[in-house]
């Protein structure tokens, strides 16, 4: 399975702070947001990522983390010129995708829960369909919704619905056989001018083929789009690390445990950002082994 990471778009919403920088770039406590998407397909076993971003911004993404190779991984890097809808990503990153299945993961998406790793291998072996993942939220009408019967079958989605049908948004993870290449390439804008995701969604349910994952109300699930919200994401970070003393989404710790890279990769990858906490965090996750 390949990944893609979208991480474009104007940030309007949080202006003046995105007039300069790309939102997926700000700090959610002691990382780039974007860490927290990246280390959510590190952990589905995902390895060759392309990262989609807007035209200004993409060469930091590349100064960050480079071509991947030294957590294990393949980073490619494509431009995204405006931010035409989610669903573009998979005519922008279809030759990334060739003839493999894909997962898409926003880059203001945070997840963090116990058995994350395992359910996310577990769903991405063989897709056939696609697979979305659902989580009960207050503010429903801020995400596309999903409806379900009894047996937690999907019934219907709806984007930003203004009375939606249940409190169950659909989350920015979304699993896709190769179909969804062609289905993005023959879709139309919707009426707010753009290439949407839920018909992509919407295709697939048609279709029979639509896989809801209910994650539970011990589960975490952030988007950091708002002041608010990533205000939020940074201290829900910053007590979760200073209570447990380990940390979320570090990239070198998670490279490390998958097998990606070896033990003295993992410490000199420490070493190089020793003056800061993380990088003695990765030190010493390293040299416990
Ligand atoms: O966060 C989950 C929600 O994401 C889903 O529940 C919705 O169904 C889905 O439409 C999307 O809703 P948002 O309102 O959050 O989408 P937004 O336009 O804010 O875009 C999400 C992220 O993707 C944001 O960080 C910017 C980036 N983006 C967005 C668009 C439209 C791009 O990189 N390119 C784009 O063309």
């Amino acid at each position: 399975m390949k990944g893609i990471i979208l991480a474009g778009g104007h940030g309007t919403r949080l202006h003046p702070i995105t007039l300069g920088m790309s939102k997926q770039l700000l700090p959610v406590y002691d990382k780039p947001l974007i860490y927290y998407p990246l280390s959510v397909l590190m952990l589905a076993g995902i390895t060759e990522i392309q990262i989609i971003s807007a035209p200004d911004d993409i060469e930091n993404f590349q100064r960050l983390l480079g071509d991947g190779a030294h957590v294990g991984l393949r980073l490619s890097y494509a431009v995204q010129t405006e931010p035409r809808g989610l669903a573009e990503a998979f005519i922008i990153g279809a030759d990334h995708v060739g003839d493999d299945s894909v997962a898409l993961v926003l880059g203001d998406n945070i997840f963090h829960g116990p058995g994350f790793s395992n359910l996310l291998q577990r769903k991405a072996e063989d897709v056939d369909g696609c697979v979305l993942f659902g989580y009960p939220v207050s503010d429903p009408e801020r995400y596309g919704v999903g409806e379900v019967d009894g047996n937690g079958r999907l019934l219907s989605i709806d984007e930003k619905p203004e009375r939606p049908r249940s409190n169950l948004a659909i989350t920015g993870l979304y699993f896709y056989d190769n179909e969804v290449v062609d289905i993005a390439k023959n879709l139309t804008p919707s009426a707010r001018g753009e290439l949407e995701i839920t018909d992509i969604n919407r295709v697939y349910l048609e279709r029979g083929k639509a896989d809801l994952v209910s994650l539970g109300r011990g589960f975490v699930w952030l988007d950091a789009g708002t002041h608010d919200t990533l205000t939020e994401a940074g201290q829900y970070v910053q007590i979760l690390e200073h209570r447990q003393g380990v940390r979320l989404a570090c990239i070198e710790e998670i490279a490390w445990r998958m097998g990606l890279i070896d033990r003295e990769t993992c410490l000199r990858l420490g070493t190089q950002l020793a003056k800061s906490p993380y990088g003695r965090y990765v030190m010493e996750v390293a040299a416990a082994g």
